[in-house]
């Protein structure tokens, strides 16, 4: 019989200090977020010295509860796999220190992960059928990248934003109509008062790149819309407005990904990332993907936003292909995807 694998995961790489026990890659036996929300909000973002200081307050603490909550002791895991990149380099540098102090004292492997492979991972949590290769949509703060999963960490990219990314976008148009921070949160909630066809907002096209994404005219024409309202005296309603906003967003990430799993011909289509807990997007991907008679996978919330299940999880199928890093491993703060 073949040994069980725990894998501790770490992830440092934002706002969210987090830490996990996952068994044999996909059962989440602890899953551990201290989020620094509240601390942010104050400045209407995250401020990365503020967000390097909070995790190394948290880190201890958090990796403990994880080991607590799993029943399990440092002793009994197989290996510690932390995120390297990308990220804020100070953010990163945190969980990475912790990662390597805890693998060198204990004597265990030490596996260096990409975050956005730990994203593309939350997928395996609670699907045990969904096995690569599928189409994926990659939606978060800092990344919107269409791949197809060819194998577990092997990416081949279809698409990518040429300016802002999805959640960024949510996150200016928020700030703009005086949602606050974070953005995407509230403007789903908002927008479910709204009329998402009260204004007719252009869909971001890259011309000769069908798969790639583009945000910045799309927000430009959102701020010019509040700017026009503000100057005619006109009264602005921010239910449509977002709902508006957040149909062109939408519109433009499901047409793009059900037209590549079609193209490609892969009958697994899946999103990750903060953005995938979008309601609108997952209601819109999932009729979209009924219709063209793909199978839809998305993760809880939970595992849509920052959290390290999906790191031990990424971390697991790393340590199967025998990737162990060195103890020189260091934060890279702008790490490709496919690079390790
Ligand atoms: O994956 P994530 O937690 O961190 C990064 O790796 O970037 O994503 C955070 C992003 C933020 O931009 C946040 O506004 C967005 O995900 N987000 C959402 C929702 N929840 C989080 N965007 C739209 N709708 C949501 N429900
Ligand atoms: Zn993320």
């Amino acid at each position: 019989m073949k040994e069980d694998v725990y894998i501790l995961g770490i992830e440092s790489s934002c706002d969210e200090t987090a830490a996990s026990v996952v068994k044999n890659g996909r059962t989440v036996l602890s899953n551990v977020i201290s989020s620094q929300i509240d601390l942010h909000t104050l400045y209407g973002g995250v401020v990365p010295e503020i967000a390097s200081r909070k995790h190394i307050e948290e880190i201890n603490q958090v990796i403990e509860s994880a080991l607590t909550e799993a029943q399990m002791k440092l002793e009994e895991m197989t290996a510690i796999a932390v995120t390297y990149g990308p990220g804020l380099v100070g953010a990163l540098l945190v969980g990475v220190a912790e990662a390597k102090a805890i693998a060198y004292g204990a004597k265990k492997p030490l596996i260096g992960v990409h975050h956005i492979e730990g994203h593309v991972s939350a997928n395996f949590i609670e699907h045990p059928d969904l096995e690569p290769p599928f189409v994926c949509l990659i939606v978060s703060g800092g990344h919107t990248h269409l791949v197809i999963v060819k194998n577990y960490g092997e990416f081949e990219i279809l698409g990518r934003t040429r300016d802002d990314a999805a959640g960024e976008a949510f996150d200016k148009v928020a700030r703009a109509v005086g949602l606050g921070y974070p953005g995407g949160p509230k403007v789903d909630k908002t927008a479910r008062e709204g009329n998402p066809h009260a204004i007719e907002f252009p869909r971001g096209k890259v011309e000769g790149s069908p798969y790639d994404f583009s945000f910045s005219g799309l927000k430009s024409c959102v701020l010019n819309y509040i700017n026009h309202a503000k100057m005619t005296g006109e009264e602005i309603c921010v239910p449509d407005l977002v709902a508006s906003f957040q149909n062109s967003v939408v519109d433009s990430l499901v047409s793009r990904g059900v037209a590549a799993a079609l193209e490609y011909g892969y009958d697994k289509l899946a999103i990750a990332g903060g953005v995938a807990s979008n309601t609108a997007l997952r209601a819109g991907m999932k009729e979209a993907c009924r219709k063209a008679g793909i199978t839809f996978y998305y993760p809880s919330p939970i595992y849509c936003t920052d959290n390290a299940a999906m790191i031990g999880v990424a971390g697991y199928y790393e340590y199967q292909k025998g990737n162990i890093s060195g103890w020189d491993l260091n934060a890279v703060p702008n790490l490709k995807l496919g690079q390790r």
